[in-house]
């Protein structure tokens, strides 16, 4: 699955090849990673050499204050496999043992509409003795009631949406007011010799090394092709500006491929 080559600079939400509208958009993205759910913690931390890892810790650590409040109630979004649900646990528990404060804090919870992930992610739970409950649920339509949550994140799904600024407003739905939003996605790397060497990487090499480790071409031609198509650090920004939140702030890694957008809602 390619993304369409007509399709305009900065899309209203994901538009997968062949896609018409919003349900066929979604209806695509939930069958590629249906399909890629069975390698995608393996070839996730191999062509990202591991640094996925570091993302979602330093994701996790920015929002620490509010995780160290054992009854604050948090939502990772698109959760996959779980594993930025995992690192909010672990920020959550600090340094004490997985299981020792269990039953004093409020399990993180992991949302995602793939269930193929969303067992996988039960299954590390369960090893890890992680405080961090997994349902299944669309991003664009949550099971949650208003004003629920203190934090929702997202590592990496938000670019799937098939509708960002409804997805944004989704969010803003269900975090309590002053409640606090973190998104972590891909962006187009900045100028400069590692900024070209990271797109060349991104768009020529890993397509190759994922298509053939998964047998899934068109889902790791995706990769790049929503990246290159989704909204500039600065046009995230506007967008959750526009959506209902204040202090919107970016942090910007890995050459400026990785971003973290982190704001309030108003
Ligand atoms: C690239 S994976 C990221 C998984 C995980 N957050 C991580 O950091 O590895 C994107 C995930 O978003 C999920 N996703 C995409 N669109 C979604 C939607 N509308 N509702 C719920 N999950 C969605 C996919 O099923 C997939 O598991």
């Amino acid at each position: 699955m390619t993304l369409a080559a007509s399709s305009k600079a900065q899309l209203d939400g994901t538009r997968p090849e062949g896609s018409r509208d919003e349900r066929e958009a979604a209806a695509q993205v939930r069958e590629m990673f249906t399909r890629i759910a069975p390698r995608y913690d393996f070839l996730n931390h191999l062509l990202s050499f591991s640094l996925d890892h570091v993302w979602r810790w330093r994701t996790a650590r920015r929002f620490r204050t509010i995780l160290m409040r054992p009854r604050a109630r948090v939502l990772d979004l698109c959760c996959g496999t779980g594993d930025l649900a995992f690192a909010l646990d672990r920020v959550r528990s600090g340094s004490a043992a997985p299981s020792a404060s269990r039953e004093a804090r409020r399990p993180v919870i992991g949302s995602d509409f793939v269930e193929p992930m969303l067992v996988r992610a039960r299954e590390k739970a369960r090893v890890a003795q992680r405080a961090v409950v997994f349902s299944a649920a669309d991003a664009l339509h949550l099971p949650f009631q208003d004003a629920s949550f203190d934090l929702v994140t997202s590592a990496f799904g938000f670019r799937n949406l098939a509708n960002y600024e409804q997805g944004l407003r989704e969010i803003a739905r269900v975090l309590k007011p002053g409640g606090e939003v973190g998104i972590l996605e891909f962006s187009e790397p900045g100028s400069g010799v590692m900024g070209a060497l990271f797109r060349f990487y991104f768009r020529r090499i890993l397509p190759r090394i994922g298509g053939a480790i998964s047998g899934d071409r068109q889902a790791y031609a995706y990769l790049p092709g929503s990246v290159a198509k989704f909204p500039s650090p600065a046009g995230l920004a506007a967008l959750l500006e526009k959506t209902g939140y204040a202090e919107v702030r970016v942090a910007s890694w890995n050459f400026g491929s990785v971003i973290l957008h982190s704001a309030r809602r108003a």
